[in-house]
């Protein structure tokens, strides 16, 4: 039998059945209760439809579409996102995905935050959703490095603002690393580094001087840099690159 809700044994050994298969990197936690409810699971040979169940994963023997549930490889690798992608699976207005550009995968991988539509560069995907939250913490303070061209002539005390902080609608923002990297005709290169991830914030941060960002490319994430990727490609990540992204020591 499954392990029942509540029952005597140590909570720390189980989890729900719903987090064990999106752990086990086979499909979102959304998916996982949509195939546990669908009746697509069974626990110890028994049908199971209540995604909450706890399980064991040392002692219950799990069971997808009839298939023994095996801990998923995990996988994790740097996408070099071009211009004009969104980076959800499908679009409500039909843009065209970064899914369509990582061709056929053996797992289910999501991305590890996003990029706008128009912003290109190094984008992080993974089955490990823990490893994911890890990296998208803003309390673990992993610097997102952008390379921004932003409109017209910035002074450098727009620049000292930026690093300060500015206001947005949805409060100021954590000191940023900036640099003037260089005119570009009547606009300038600026490079910008925030340990938060807000929906547009680098976008947001301009415009709050009275500027806009022309173009955007995130080059780094913490200790990873984007480097030579070419656009559209993939590389998997090494392991120690994996450890330093989630902040564990080499
Ligand atoms: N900030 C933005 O404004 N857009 C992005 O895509 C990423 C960071």
């Amino acid at each position: 039998m499954p392990s029942a809700r509540n029952s005597g044994r140590p909570q720390e050994q189980r989890k729900t059945l719903d987090r064990v298969l999106s752990r086990a990197g086979l499909m979102s936690r959304s998916q996982a209760q949509a195939a546990i409810a669908a009746g697509r699971v069974r626990v110890n040979g028994l049908r199971v439809r209540d995604p909450q169940t706890w399980v064991d994963l040392r002692s219950d023997r799990i069971d997808v579409d009839e298939t023994p549930l095996t801990e998923a490889a995990r996988l994790y690798f740097a996408f070099h996102k071009p211009v004009g992608y969104v980076t959800t699976r499908s679009d409500e207005r039909g843009r065209a995905s970064v899914y369509e550009l990582l061709g056929e995968l053996e797992q289910w991988v999501a991305p590890v935050g996003r990029l706008d539509l128009d912003t290109s560069g190094l984008l992080l995907f993974t089955n490990d959703s823990d490893w994911a939250e890890r990296v998208t913490n803003p309390r673990s303070k992993l610097f997102k490095r952008y390379e921004c061209l932003a409109a017209g002539e910035l002074d450098d005390a727009q620049l000292a603002r930026l690093r300060a902080g500015v206001e947005l609608d949805d409060g100021p923002t954590a000191p940023a690393r900036v640099r003037r990297l260089g005119a570009s005709g009547p606009n300038t290169r600026v490079e910008v580094a925030i340990c938060e991830g807000r929906n547009r914030q680098v976008r947001r941060m301009f415009e709050a001087l009275g500027s806009r960002v022309l173009e955007l490319t995130r080059v780094a994430i913490g200790p990873l840099e984007l480097g030579s990727l070419a656009s559209g490609a993939q590389r998997k990540l090494k392991p120690f690159e994996i450890r330093a992204l989630a902040g564990e020591p080499q």
